[in-house]
């Protein structure tokens, strides 16, 4: 397990993707966090740790969003608004088990039974004015 804390949103996007750039294909990165903590700042930075452009925003209405970049596709998950896990499952069971792409869940912790035991799990809280805590396990 590893903490760091981040002091401005930049800073955030760079611990994504520094995480991305360890991570093989076939990768669940699980996000959890308040509103405004910082999930999609988070997202960016994994996009970028793959090479991609680090332009994520939430999907708010569309369950994931598929940003292409020179290692595979990033498949990035809002389950914000999401109404069950069957539903999640039915409608993007490929995406979610991608052995080719990294997948990227905000909002993780609402459906847990949907991730694999393996998805590293990325907690960010508030920790001060413009700071983050973020955890990252294993
Ligand atoms: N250290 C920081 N790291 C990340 N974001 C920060 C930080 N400090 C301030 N912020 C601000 O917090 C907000 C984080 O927004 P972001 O959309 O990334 O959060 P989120 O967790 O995805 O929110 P939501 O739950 O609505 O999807 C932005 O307005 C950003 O500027
Ligand atoms: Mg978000």
């Amino acid at each position: 397990m590893s903490t760091a804390v981040t002091t401005t949103p930049d800073e955030t996007v760079a611990a994504g993707r520094a995480l991305a750039a360890r991570l093989p294909p076939g990768s669940t990165v699980a996000l959890s966090g308040e509103l405004g903590a910082g999930k999609t700042h988070f997202v960016r930075g994994v996009v970028g740790g793959w090479g991609g452009a680090e332009d994520a925003t939430s999907p708010t209405f569309t369950l994931v969003h598929e940003y292409a970049t020179p290692r595979g596709p990033v498949f990035h998950f809002d389950l914000y608004r999401a109404a069950s896990a069957e539903e999640i499952w039915a409608s993007a069971h490929d995406e979610l088990e991608s052995p080719d792409g990294l997948v990227v869940v905000e909002w993780a912790d609402r459906f847990p039974a949907l991730l694999p035991p393996d998805a590293v799990r990325v907690t960010i809280v508030h920790h001060g004015e413009g700071r983050r805590l973020i955890t990252i396990a294993p």
